[in-house]
This record gives C-alpha cells, structure tokens and sequence, in this order.
C-alpha cells in the first residue's frame, strides 16, 4: 500500500504528516507493507528540508522530519501511489485539476479518514507554534484512523 500526502510547499504539513504515519506504522502495524511520501502542489520551496517549525514540534515527539526534502507531485505519482492524500481542499482541487488521464490512484482528503469531524489541516505557515502543535494533533488523528481503515482494506 503506497499512500502519498499533499499539500502546497510540502515544508509543513505533508511531511509532517509523513512521519507521523511512518512512525505509527512502525510502531502499531509492523507487519504491514506500508509506503508513505509526501509532496506539494507549489514549487516555492522544492529541495528544502522541512520548515524548522514543523521540525522542531516533531522532534518534540520523537519523529525526525529533518532528512526529507520538498518536491512537486508528478503526474506518475497519479500511477505509482495508491491513495493521494491533500490536505486541503485547495490542494484537493489542484490535485484534481492535475491528474492524468491513466491516473489510478485514489484522490481525496487526508482527513476524511480520521474520526473528528474537521476535515482539513490548516495551513501553520503563517501562524505560531500553536498552528504547529495542531497539525501534529490532526495528523496523529488522521495516521490512526487512515492505517486501522486501509490495513483492514488490503
Ligand atoms: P505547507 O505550508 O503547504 O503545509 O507546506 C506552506 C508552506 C509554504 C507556503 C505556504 C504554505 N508558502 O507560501 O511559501
């Protein structure tokens, strides 16, 4: 199962969802093959670690987002990822707006998969670290739910 997360400068967000559904994998469903990557819909900061922000607040949960590097989604990961998971609605539709005609993978919000009833995660670029704690917050519940719902799917 190979699932791909989304978002605008994929400094924030999308790695930090990432690594928290790396490390929940790791820890909760060792014995399933899951691959996880993220990228953006934006190319202001392709080639750049994640913003030190989303770092930092990761770090303090013992999850090391300091080795990935932001890049765009290509039109193969449409063939190459099950499930293409945006963390927003805006970034759903460009996603949308992007697939390619022999895309196979499954669009939707990352969000939908988690069992609260806010369904995006908001964009902590030009907020504090508070905004920072709450995509962590989001994407815990978010990495939970998504991996009880899809290794149940396999
Ligand atoms: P992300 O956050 O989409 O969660 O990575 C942002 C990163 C950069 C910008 C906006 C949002 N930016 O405008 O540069």
């Amino acid at each position: 199962m190979k699932v791909l997360f989304v978002c605008l400068g994929n400094i924030c967000r999308s790695p930090t969802a990432e690594g928290v559904v790396r490390a929940v994998a790791a820890r909760d469903f060792p014995a399933f093959g899951f691959e996880v990557d993220s990228a953006g819909t934006a190319d202001y900061h392709v080639g750049e670690p994640p913003d030190h922000r989303a770092i930092a607040a990761a770090q303090r949960r013992g999850i090391d987002l300091s080795p990935l590097r932001a890049r765009l989604v290509t039109a193969s990961d449409f063939r190459r990822f099950d499930y293409m998971l945006a963390m927003d609605r805006a970034n759903l539709i460009a996603l949308e707006a992007r697939a390619p005609a022999d895309a196979t993978a499954k669009v939707q919000l990352f969000l939908d998969f988690s069992p609260g009833d806010v369904d995006e995660v908001p964009d902590p670029y030009y907020g504090e670290a508070a905004e920072f704690e709450r995509v962590l917050d989001l994407c815990d519940a978010g990495a939970h739910g998504l991996l009880r719902a899809l290794s149940a799917r396999k």
